[in-house]
């Protein structure tokens, strides 16, 4: 009798301790951005992930290098689809097999687990102007069809990540909330076909954005610490605009009869840079809170459990399009190295831990020379040069490098280029204003580094910057994200 108790107490325990892990786990998830000058190596930034806990990934197209890393990881994959493709995949199944052939059956028979197919990213943004109505539904189907036809059907669903003005609020509270009107019946006929798949919807939310759009946002909303001005709707108060925004969805899906619909959030985060309101202090704040709830499975007042979120994004990218803001390229929870940018407390006693690994060019700078004079006709055009073809964009107002005094302004650009430009000696020689040094210069300004890049060449899977289309694809987030519902939101509150 004895024994058995104590078996059964195991068994007890396994299932107790494995539901913990599995609510610690559960829905992490990171987007994995590559529009880097010098990204981290694939292998590297797997290990990152796992060490960090996030077992779900989003990448934004299929890249060989990223996927062929996560073979056998145990990380789970969603695999986008930028939107250039959509027309030729509507075009045809024909096409939409060959697609799931090459960047889905080859890669899950070497052992990546994917799971979802992210048909498009954002189609749908005010922005594009229809650019993309016609064919994304077209494209989800043949995707669907593909998946069946490759036996994928069940184990690999397909979604269509949307960006949150796909849905409005007339009045503002989220239960007046509905799909905007212009794409009400095309989302209803994708919202019917996903759920007759069996397949979640996807969506992306940015309160930061609401912020950038909007200066009089009252801030606190933004983030998960409560505010005392609450939105009510109803009888139900809203503490946050991540749940505002959330349930206006639930509502919008309730009321056209898909109460039930999965929600994945395929994208959430907050910059650190770029902008005054992207700031370590913010985004730390930002990303502990929405952790926070994650780890206590925390839902919203529509939803009480949460399905999976991915954080956006993994690390830094020196070379996303800044047509949004010069934000764009700081969403990293890690530096572009993969160093940590501030603390977080991911459950159960862990904080981030590093990227480990990694290889860097050698100690030596470019810096604006002790001889050239602050006054030299040629130096604002070196300073304009270097840094339309490397990223200054840490130098601008409210930005950590902001303010630096002209000749550290001077170095910081001359070093960010040479340094993106592999520290050749050629790309230290802004009409000789510039020098190399081996001494480690500092700014004088907390938070704003000289700072040296991973030598890609003494990585493996190193690859030429800029090969892939994935920025353009993402480029257009931060238009028209944060939605009519928000404003309105807003205009209660105030
Ligand atoms: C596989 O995906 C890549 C990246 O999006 C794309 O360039 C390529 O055309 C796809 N292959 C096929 C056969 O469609
Ligand atoms: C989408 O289809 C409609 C109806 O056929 C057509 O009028 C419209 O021009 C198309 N839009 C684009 C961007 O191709
Ligand atoms: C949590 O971490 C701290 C510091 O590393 C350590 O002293 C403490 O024992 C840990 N607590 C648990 C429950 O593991
Ligand atoms: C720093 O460089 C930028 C880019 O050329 C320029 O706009 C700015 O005025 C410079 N600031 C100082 C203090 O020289
Ligand atoms: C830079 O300095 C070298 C050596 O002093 C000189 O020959 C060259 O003409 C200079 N170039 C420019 C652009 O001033």
């Amino acid at each position: 009798m004895e024994s058995h108790n104590s078996s059964l107490l195991w068994v007890l325990m396994i299932i107790f301790v494995s539901t913990i892990n599995i609510s610690f786990v559960h829905g992490l998830g990171v987007n994995w951005g590559t529009r880097a000058t010098h990204p981290l190596p694939p292998n590297i930034a797997v290990k990152l992930m796992k060490d960090n806990g996030f077992n779900k990934v989003k990448l934004f197209e299929a890249e060989g290098w990223a996927l062929d890393a996560l073979k056998n990881s145990g990380i789970q994959v969603m695999l986008g689809i930028p939107n250039d493709l959509l027309g030729s995949l509507a075009s045809g199944v024909t096409v939409a097999e060959n697609w799931v052939a090459k960047n889905v059956s080859a890669y899950v028979s070497r052992g990546v687990d994917i799971r979802y197919v992210a048909v498009g990213n954002e189609p749908f943004l005010k922005t594009y102007k229809d650019m993309f109505t016609n064919t994304t539904l077209p494209a989800l189907k043949n995707i669907q069809a593909a998946l069946i036809k490759a036996g994928l059907g069940r184990q690999v669903k397909v979604t269509v990540p949307l960006n949150a003005d796909v849905y409005e609020s007339s009045s503002g509270v989220p239960s007046e909330g509905n799909f905007r009107a212009d794409i009400h019946d095309l989302m209803i006929s994708i919202v019917k076909f996903l759920s007759d798949n069996m397949a979640p919807l996807t969506i992306n939310i940015y309160p930061f954005l609401s912020l950038y759009a909007d200066p009089h946002f009252p801030i606190d909303f933004a983030f998960f610490a409560g505010t005392n001005a609450p939105v009510m709707d109803g009888s139900v108060s809203y503490t946050n605009v991540f749940d505002a925004n959330y349930d206006t969805l639930v509502w919008a899906l309730e009321k056209n009869g898909f109460s039930s619909m999965p929600i994945i959030v395929g994208e959430i985060g907050w910059p650190t840079d770029g902008d005054l309101n992207a700031n370590i202090q913010y985004a730390r704040k930002f990303n502990q809170g929405l952790l926070s709830r994650i780890n206590q499975g925390q839902g919203t007042p529509k939803r009480k459990t949460l399905s999976d979120i991915y954080f956006f994004g993994l690390i830094d990218e020196d070379a996303k399009s800044i047509d949004p803001g010069n934000f764009e390229r700081h969403w990293g929870i890690f530096n572009y190295d993969g160093t940590v940018k501030y603390k977080l407390d991911l459950g159960k006693n862990q904080t981030l831990v590093p990227a480990k690994g990694v290889q860097y060019l050698p100690r030596q700078w470019c810096v604006m020379a002790p001889r050239a004079s602050e006054t030299d006709p040629n130096l604002a055009d070196s300073i304009k040069y270097a840094c339309t073809y490397a990223d200054c964009t840490s130098l601008g107002f409210g930005s950590t490098c902001g303010g630096l005094d002209a000749r550290n302004n001077a170095s910081y650009a001359f070093n960010r280029y040479f340094q993106t430009f592999n520290q050749q000696k050629s790309a230290c020689n802004f009409n000789n204003l510039s020098v190399i040094t081996k001494t480690q210069p500092t700014t004088g300004k907390a938070n704003c580094k000289y700072e040296i890049m991973i030598d890609v060449g003494k990585h493996q899977k190193a690859r030429s910057p800029g090969t892939s289309a994935a920025a353009d694809a993402e480029a257009g987030k931060s238009f028209g994200c944060f939605v009519m519902a928000v404003f309105l939101l807003i205009s209660l509150v105030a």
